[in-house]
């Protein structure tokens, strides 16, 4: 599946650590920032794929799994560390769920908002992607 897991850097003080996002730390240019915060105990977020656009997932605060689903398989990843992210490339599909409480999953991706690049049925991805093999 295309996804990778990539480690960020992690100055680590005293007086807290920092972590850092930069153009060459992941392969695509950032257009957009977003994130998910106040998640309820028990909903699920995502629920779609894209078709063009690359997205980096970092667990700010907190954890929630990320189940992801191509043609032929089904992944499920844990984020639980502000400096380790993945990259979900196009074409895979993502739900988000399991989201600890007071959790902030950042989303930082490589295109703007665009309603069209959106996949919402499931169906209809699993044409899209047997229609690409
Ligand atoms: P949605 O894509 O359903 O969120 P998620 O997949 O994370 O569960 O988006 C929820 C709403 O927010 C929807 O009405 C579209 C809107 N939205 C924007 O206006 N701009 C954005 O950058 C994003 C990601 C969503």
């Amino acid at each position: 599946m295309n996804i990778e897991i990539i480690s960020l850097p992690k100055i680590e003080e005293r007086r807290g650590n920092l972590s850092v996002i930069e153009g060459n730390t992941i392969p695509f240019d950032i257009k957009r920032v977003y994130y998910l915060y106040d998640v309820p105990s028990g909903a699920e977020r995502g629920g779609h794929a894209h078709k063009n656009l690359k997205q980096f997932l970092v667990a700010l605060s907190g954890s929630f799994d990320v189940v992801l689903k191509n043609a032929t398989e089904e992944k499920i990843i844990t984020l639980n560390k502000p400096y380790e992210g993945l990259l979900i490339n196009p074409g895979i599909w993502r739900e988000i769920r399991n989201f600890s409480s007071g959790s902030v999953c950042l989303a930082v991706v490589s295109e703007v908002y665009e309603e069209d690049d959106y996949i919402r049925d499931f169906d209809a991805f699993m044409q899209y992607v047997n229609g690409k093999l």
